[in-house]
């Protein structure tokens, strides 16, 4: 598996018809590169019609959330065995999640606990709000994410580490390269404390917020910066696959 990883979170904004035609689009354009780990999430409703539109590519398909129960009364959500059927990875505590669904990091863990369970690749989002920014205490914000969602995680295997300053996300004005790489080398000293400097360095480290074709060679530059977790600009399929074909050199 390559560690240059891209995204894209379609967030609430495809139908099934139109996931079909972006993941269709995606396909024809990157379906055969394999020097980045490239993956489509979209609503769960069309997961089974993404999957089939990327089968025989090399692209793969992820969800967005999960519940951390393997079933039960839980009305409206999903579980990691339902997802394991049809997809390989699954984003876990993004910031809206976190922020419009009141998701603490200790339900962050079951999720990613869980995830692993069933044999799916979580991909941890962390970032710190912008008011941590400016108080100067991003280090320490996101350090308590990745440490609290990590808990009892024993080994990374498959782990992504998305870094997403709530900031940057949806902006328009991402973060400078320097500005994310600054974090995400503290994100990768925090893992290598977690699971030893070895397996820390071939988790993925994608950057996320406002990434877009214009901005991803500078984070791809950066050493700790692996990639993108991509939202705007991936319901775009000209604009995502530009940046695939962007971090596939530069990876
Ligand atoms: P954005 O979203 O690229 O539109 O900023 C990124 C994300 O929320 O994952």
């Amino acid at each position: 598996m390559p560690i240059s990883f891209m995204a894209g979170n379609w967030k609430m904004s495809t139908t099934v018809a139109e996931a079909r035609s972006l993941a269709e689009a995606v396909a024809d354009r990157v379906g055969s590169s394999t020097e980045v780990t490239t993956v489509l999430c979209p609503p769960f409703v069309s997961l089974t019609a993404v999957a089939e539109a990327v089968s025989g590519s090399s692209i793969t398909v992820g969800a967005q959330n999960m519940h951390p129960a393997a079933s039960g009364a839980f009305t409206g959500e999903i579980s990691a065995p339902m997802l394991a059927e049809m997809c390989s990875h699954v984003i876990i505590g993004h910031s809206e999640r976190r922020a419009l669904f009141s998701e603490t990091d200790e339900f962050v863990n079951e999720k990613v606990l869980a995830a692993f369970e069933s044999g799916l690749t979580p991909i941890l989002c962390v970032g710190e709000q912008l008011d941590d920014r400016e108080a100067g205490r991003a280090d320490q914000v996101v350090e308590a994410q990745v440490r609290g969602g990590l808990a009892g995680v024993e080994s990374p295997g498959s782990l992504v580490v998305a870094y997403e300053p709530v900031w940057a996300i949806g902006a328009g004005r991402a973060a400078t390269p320097e500005t994310a790489q600054q974090i995400m080398t503290h994100i990768r000293s925090v893992l290598a404390s977690i699971f030893g400097d070895e397996p820390a360095s071939s988790v993925p480290l994608p950057y996320g917020g406002s990434a877009n074709p214009g901005n991803i060679e500078g984070f791809m530059a950066q050493p700790d910066i692996n990639g993108a977790l991509v939202g705007g600009a991936a319901l775009d399929a000209y604009s995502f696959c530009q940046m695939v074909e962007i971090a596939s050199q530069a990876g």
